[in-house]
């Protein structure tokens, strides 16, 4: 089997439309994205249901680990444990840490994400032996990639839990269930994890839209919460390399490089880092996002993103790039 030799044998990934591969083509949500212009410079040209126009980040690291160059959707009735062996996503567009976010679109919640893995795990075990089937999982790398929706689509849209928590108080309650979900992911025999921390949200053209009152600029306020909670998230994975014998966790930190990509958008070839290559680029995404739309741009390299909320496939492998070289360079 391709990869089983190597260092890294799969990339196993859990989270949100930034690593969803097309989970979400096979639930009812309206949160889709497997039509046209979404995919156009895919193999084939192909929408799959990633929100970009191309490949999405874990695809390229799971390329750059020497594996395969994508990574397929576990839900996806195309592919079944003979390609999942060698990779998989359990990722749904929407989700987030608290099973209140995933509720907002009716897409998978995160524990379900989970529970997907154990049924994966049973299949892996069938499908190659007990013995062969453990080894694969505590070797291989296991993606996390979620939050934002939390803010974005919950935190700061409805009062659910604005009016439980501040803000800092929520950011500990997302905390405190990523670190119970790394220590199940621990339980179940992973040894190698990388969790991502927030980007720069408050830059994400979508949210640039309602700052009219400040021109567009990006919205400080969510920027500065992503900032606190990667700090938080940093020492929680600290915390948790210590507790954990035998784990090697790290933390993927998107926000510096994003940060600097939407800053000195020319130093990478962009030409636009405030407003989205669909649509209007203000604040189309998923069906607003469809190819009648007339203003979508014809070169999506010049962008930073693709639609209002999801980053262009040369972002997405900048970033890969990025992560492959710095954090996830002790897992090669
Ligand atoms: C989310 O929902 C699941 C399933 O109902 C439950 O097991 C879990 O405890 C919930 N998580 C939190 C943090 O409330």
């Amino acid at each position: 089997m391709p990869g089983i030799s190597s260092m890294v044998p799969a990339v196993i990934v859990f989270g949100d439309s930034t690593v969803d591969p097309g989970n979400n083509n096979q639930i009812s949500t309206v949160l889709k994205s497997n039509f046209a212009p979404y995919g156009r410079d895919y193999y084939g040209g192909q929408p799959t249901g990633r929100f970009s126009n191309g490949r999405i980040a874990t695809d390229f690291i799971s390329e750059a680990f020497g594996i395969k160059p994508v990574i397929p959707a576990y839900l996806d009735p195309k592919y079944d444990i003979r390609d999942f062996a060698t990779g998989v996503s359990f990722a749904s567009a929407g989700t987030g840490y608290d099973n209140v976010t995933s509720d907002v679109l009716s897409v998978i919640p995160f524990w379900k994400e989970m529970e997907y893995y154990k049924e994966y795990q049973s299949q892996l075990r069938e499908y190659l032996g007990n013995d062969k089937a453990n080894q694969l999982l505590s070797e291989s790398l296991y993606l996390l990639s979620i939050g934002t929706n939390d803010f974005l689509e919950n935190y700061y849209t409805f009062p659910t839990r604005s009016s439980q928590f501040p803000v800092d108080k929520y950011e500990d309650f997302l905390i405190g269930i990523a670190s119970n979900f790394v220590r199940k992911l621990y339980n179940l025999g992973a040894r190698k994890i990388a969790i991502t921390g927030l980007p720069p949200m408050g830059c994400l053209p979508l949210e640039r839209t309602k700052n009219i009152m400040h021109g567009n600029a990006c919205i400080e306020e969510y920027n500065d919460v992503a900032k606190e909670f990667n700090v938080k998230l940093q020492s929680t994975v600290d915390g948790l390399n210590r507790e954990l014998g035998g784990i090697r966790i790290v933390m993927s930190n998107p926000y510096d490089k994003l940060l600097e990509l939407i800053q000195k958008p020319s130093l990478f070839g962009f030409e636009d880092a405030a407003t989205a290559c669909c649509g209007t680029g203000y604040f189309e995404m998923s069906y607003l996002c469809d190819r009648l739309n007339p203003f979508t741009c014809s070169n999506a390299d010049k962008y930073i993103f693709w639609d209002s909320f999801h980053p262009t496939q040369k972002t997405n492998f900048i970033m890969a790039d990025h992560v492959v070289k710095t954090t996830l360079a002790v897992f090669r």
